[in-house]
């Protein structure tokens, strides 16, 4: 009998293949972790484990240069124009934590915007309004269309030489609608404004090429791309990295410290305080080594096809709707009930093995906007999901929500 390719790639991921019953549709909130990763990071704890770039001995040297070959790795993931565009931080929250109080903090001033879109994450929010606090900046919302899609005319109108900074999502994850960055980038540029664009969700489903983005920041999450927890990435344009102060202080990103005065390491060193996650790092670049050795186009492909196949079965069903209809969603859905709580489908679904998210997905404003208290329940689907789960899902569904009608 010969494998599928579906079959070759779940048999890569442990957890899967000791938990064959399971329905695993969470991959929003994170992946599961193939064993390429996992090898990686136990690799380097059993034979190199030393802190990088102090150690004057041989494993300290070795750590040293898998650290920084990590770096030249995710640069090439994300085709950067170099490794010394790479920050590594412990999340896409950490780097646009980052951002805003470097970059953020060093140049607002009273009055001057930040535009973020309606379908941000608390991550694309909450940092900006801390530092719009500090700086006296002022932030403005870019509303959204009854689709779900970014109200274009409305941001144009939003625009204005006082935009400083536009924070957009690449991949919404509560809605999967995919905000037109072609038009969105350039336009922010035509006014003097930098983007950042939080790649959190897209990367585990999109390539992503930061040079023709065109974007100013790009960040995301180790963790939502079959990489370990505690490490994500900062991309930022050489010539703006360079411009921007520290935001912690520490070990590693100085040249000389003495109680005269403290001088700063160059980019991307000058970001990175501390010991940092250096086995994470090294498991991230094994992680990104093996997605780039799948065949992407035909994993991109085979997702979609899922998602066309959940939305055709959910319009099937009495008493549910996807929100969100916007054309070139990514893999997630996030359906609302008319008879029945999220959470209590979820419950149902949980019985059943079958795992998915409920609530407001830390995207409080898109809640708001949508006039929902209850959140939603959210479907996300990876590379490893299967169209039997998906059939498996649709049929739980309809017999949960004749149970609570
Ligand atoms: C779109 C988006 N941005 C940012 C984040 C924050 O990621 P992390 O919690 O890994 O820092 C998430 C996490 O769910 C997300 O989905």
């Amino acid at each position: 009998m010969t494998t599928s390719p579906l079959d070759s790639l779940r048999a890569q991921f442990p957890l899967l293949q000791a938990n064959p019953e399971l329905v695993y549709l969470d991959n929003a909130a994170t992946t599961q972790k193939p064993l390429a990763m996992l090898d990686a990071e136990r690799r380097f704890y059993e034979t190199m484990n030393a802190n990088v770039h102090r150690g004057g001995h041989r494993l300290g040297h070795a750590a040293t240069e898998a650290y920084e070959a990590a770096r030249i790795t995710v640069a090439r993931f994300i085709n950067a124009a170099s490794a010394g565009e790479i920050v590594f931080t412990r999340g896409a929250t950490e780097a646009i934590n980052l951002v805003a109080y470097s970059w953020g903090g060093s140049t607002l001033k009273p009055g001057d915007e930040i535009l973020l879109s309606t379908l941000e994450h608390h991550a694309n929010i909450v940092p900006w309004q801390l530092i719009a606090q500090t700086t006296g900046a002022v932030i403005r919302a870019i509303p959204l269309l009854d689709d779900g899609q970014i109200d274009m005319a409305a941001y144009q109108a939003l625009l204005s030489p006082r935009t400083r900074l536009v924070g957009i999502s690449q991949m919404s994850n509560a809605l999967g609608v995919c905000p037109p960055l072609a038009q969105i980038i350039p336009t922010a540029h035509a006014v003097g404004a930098s983007v950042l664009v939080d790649g959190a969700q897209a990367i585990a489903h999109q390539e992503i090429d930061v040079q023709a983005l065109g974007a100013d920041f790009y960040v995301f999450s180790g963790h939502k791309v079959f990489g370990p927890t505690g490490i994500g990435v900062l991309w930022a344009r050489a010539d703006i990295l360079e411009q921007m102060p520290p935001w912690q202080g520490g070990g590693e990103m100085i040249e000389r410290v003495s109680f005269a005065g403290t001088t700063f390491a160059p980019a991307p060193r000058r970001f990175e305080a501390g010991t940092p996650a250096f086995a994470q790092t090294i498991a991230l670049a094994a992680a990104l080594d093996w997605l780039r050795g799948q065949d992407r186009p035909a994993i991109a492909v085979h997702e979609s096809a899922l998602y066309r196949q959940l939305a055709a079965g959910i319009d099937q069903i009495n008493g549910v709707r996807i929100l969100g209809t916007a054309t070139g969603k990514g893999p997630i859905a996030s359906l609302v009930f008319s008879h029945a709580h999220p959470y209590d489908v979820a419950q149902f679904l949980d019985e059943r093995d079958i795992a998915v998210r409920v609530g407001n997905h830390c995207a409080g404003p898109l809640m708001q906007s949508l006039g929902l208290n209850n959140g939603t329940l959210r479907i996300s689907i990876a590379a490893y999901n299967t169209a039997a789960q998906i059939d498996l899902l649709l049929s739980t569904l309809n017999e949960t929500l004749e149970l609570l009608a």
